[in-house]
């Protein structure tokens, strides 16, 4: 990916003129506010949180910043389900859509800012009624619904914190996720569709849940199912059924925390990235505000899934907060045809469009005769979001779906960052690879080991300069995790990822610089794919590496020692990809096994995945001066 990348670097576009004449902000506007914003950024944020956001009570202090721990907007008071539904019924957008949720047999929903709140309201008080308080965990693994919204919101409603887990995760994913968050009420939906078909949730948390006891309530979805439920089950509607749709707002301190959400380290066990509440709502506000130069009557699309950090910031929190209209669309983008996706742009006329290269990728080897099919003029802004868009990718998705009269946006930013902190804003010209600039308030640098600047498109680590509004405040129950963050490179956020800034200042990312993978998008540990490759009982030693794929930008190669005698055909490759599916989902299961008799070690043990990669692409291993044989 990268080469192609490099080869059609010097390309430039300019913004379509009917965008540029219309957005919130001009590039010369944000080189002026850029610079403010960054000279005192404490001032920046102080003027936004008062002008964006609701209060139920002012904030005394913007910022506290001690190094590594920050806290934003000290002593304030709100509730960002009041900013996100109650602020927008009551100044007469209750009749207005706020979802509009199509399954795979085209049947939709819709439903309103007014009706959304009611419902939120009721699983808010079901929840009340389970016992559940403010500060306690919740964790959410369900079909990608309204109702899952609504539970999200339920939890932030009433001060509970959510965990949301995926719905492609396995049961051993997903207990250990309640585990790690001391989660003891669970809401699930009984299936998900994919691809005409219905794939078993609630079956999943049985098994998750099986002799787990720190559970006390599992809130079930039955959707169009009936099953027998367990003693400590409880049907979602039910529930509902017996509650007032009003629920009070609970009065939440700025810094009081908001969710979590658990995401891939180096280690095997992953990490449950802690968000708060008032930076998180400003900044997710915001960020969808400029990136997506939102006017208030939008139809937006982002095709991610709740389960993952696109979802909570640009499904959920940032549309809602800016009182705009979503779509959500539960299954499969190519099921029941290739074009699913361009006929819902084309019935609900969708304005902004916001998916994964994976998907781009996807779409172009389909071909484009079925974008071709539909009406896609309703569209203004692409956005990408997830890993590096290849330019061949970025080409496509601006010819065949923006009908090149589009503005592109490709969102770099991580579930650690809340929301995008790297782009283009509409207006602004785009070469496709590189993400672009800073976002309004964000100060980043590419820099070497020993934290200096690195020079116009020589490789470096991508670092943050100051802690922003919606930057984790945590890892979970892990404080010195979280520090590693600050502490890597000294003084900086470190992100781990690698990039290069050209002489516009415009930044591209080049992938990750720790044992991380990237899988359509989705981060995932070498480790955490190690450690379920070991627990198959043939294996005794593993070693994963990715490799370039044409269309989920890395497919996952393990390599793998057996126990002695173990076989090494076929047989054995499909039930270790199967023990990897049940330990980890699907997402993670390797493409390619390779059984071998050693791995290339350091002398003090480390295995040298740089050397395997190499080897398995046919490229020089580089210095392997410290390899032990
Ligand atoms: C990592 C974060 C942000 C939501 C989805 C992934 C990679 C993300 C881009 C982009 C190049 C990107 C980075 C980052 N990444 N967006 N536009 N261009 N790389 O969230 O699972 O927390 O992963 O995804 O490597 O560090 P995540």
């Amino acid at each position: 990916m990268t080469n192609k990348i490099l080869s059609e670097e010097s390309l430039t576009l300019q913004a379509p003129q009917h965008i540029k004449s219309q957005t919130n902000l001009s590039l010369d506007e944000y080189k002026e506010r850029y610079k403010e914003s960054i000279k005192d950024p404490e001032k920046f944020w102080d003027d936004l949180a008062k002008k964006e956001l609701d209060w139920f009570e002012d904030y005394t202090q913007v910022r506290e910043w001690t190094y590594p721990n920050y806290q934003w907007f000290l002593g304030g008071k709100l509730n960002i389900t009041y900013n996100c539904l109650d602020r927008h019924v009551n100044n007469g957008k209750r009749n207005q859509v706020a979802y509009i949720y199509v399954d795979e047999n085209s049947c939709e929903v819709k439903i309103t800012y007014g009706e959304l709140l009611e419902k939120v309201n009721k699983i808010a008080n079901g929840l009340k009624s389970l016992g559940v308080k403010k500060g306690d965990t919740v964790t959410i693994y369900m079909a990608m619904t309204i109702e899952q919204i609504a539970s999200i919101l339920a939890c932030a409603r009433i001060g509970a914190i959510h965990s949301v887990v995926f719905g492609g995760f396995s049961a051993q994913a997903l207990r250990l996720r309640i585990e790690d968050a001391k989660s003891e009420i669970v809401i699930c939906s009984s299936y998900t569709q994919r691809k005409g078909k219905k794939a078993e949730l609630k079956s999943i948390v049985n098994e998750a849940t099986k002799d787990l006891d720190l559970v006390r309530k599992i809130i079930v979805d039955s959707r169009d199912e009936n099953f027998e439920l367990f003693e400590r089950e409880v049907d979602l509607q039910d529930l509902m059924s017996k509650q007032s749709s009003i629920c009070k707002p609970e009065v939440m301190d700025s810094e009081d925390p908001l969710f979590i959400l658990y995401t891939s380290g180096t280690t095997g066990k992953p990490k449950g990235v802690m968000h708060t509440t008032a930076g998180y709502n400003l900044y997710t506000h915001y960020t969808t505000k400029m990136t997506f130069d939102i006017k208030g009557d939008e139809v937006f699309w982002c095709t991610a899934d709740p389960g993952w950090i696109t979802g909570h910031s640009y499904i959920i929190y940032g549309p809602l907060s800016n009182g705009i209209t979503s779509v959500i669309a539960e299954g499969s983008p190519v099921y029941p045809a290739p074009d699913r996706f361009w006929s819902i742009i084309e019935k609900y006329r969708v304005n902004i469009f916001y998916t994964a290269p994976t998907a781009v990728r996807m779409f172009m080897k389909l071909g484009k005769e079925w974008p071709k099919k539909h009406d896609l003029s309703s569209l203004k802004i692409l956005g990408s979001v997830g890993e590096p868009i290849n330019p061949e990718a970025w080409i496509w998705y601006h010819k065949h779906i923006g009908l090149e009269n589009c503005a592109i946006v490709d969102t770099w930013w991580q579930t650690e960052t809340g929301g995008h902190m790297i782009s283009t804003y509409p207006s602004f010209d785009t070469k496709p690879g590189r993400a672009g600039l800073p976002m309004l308030g964000i100060e980043v640098d590419v820099i070497d080991k020993e934290g200096n600047s690195t020079k116009v498109n020589e490789v470096g680590f991508l670092v943050i300069k100051q802690p922003w509004p919606s930057a984790l405040r945590t890892c979970w129950g892990e404080p010195k995790r979280y520090e590693k963050y600050w502490t890597e490179i000294e003084g900086f956020y470190f992100a781990g990822d690698l990039a290069t800034k050209d002489d516009d200042g415009y930044i591209m990312i080049l992938g990750r610089a720790d044992d991380t993978l990237s899988i359509s998008g989705h981060r995932i540990g070498t480790a955490e794919v190690e450690s379920a490759l070991v627990a198959h009982k043939a294996v005794a030693e593993a070693a994963v590496i990715g490799l370039p794929h044409e269309i989920k930008g890395e497919c996952i190669a393990a390599f793998l020692i057996l126990m002695q005698d173990e076989l090494t055909n076929e047989q054995q490759s499909l039930s270790i990809k199967e023990k990897v599916r049940t330990e980890l989902g699907s997402l993670a299961v390797p493409d390619e096994i390779h059984f071998v008799e050693t791995l290339p070690k350091t002398r003090s043990g480390k295995i040298m995945r740089r050397v395997l990669k190499a080897n398995r692409l046919g490229q020089d291993p580089g210095d392997t001066s410290t390899l032990e044989d």
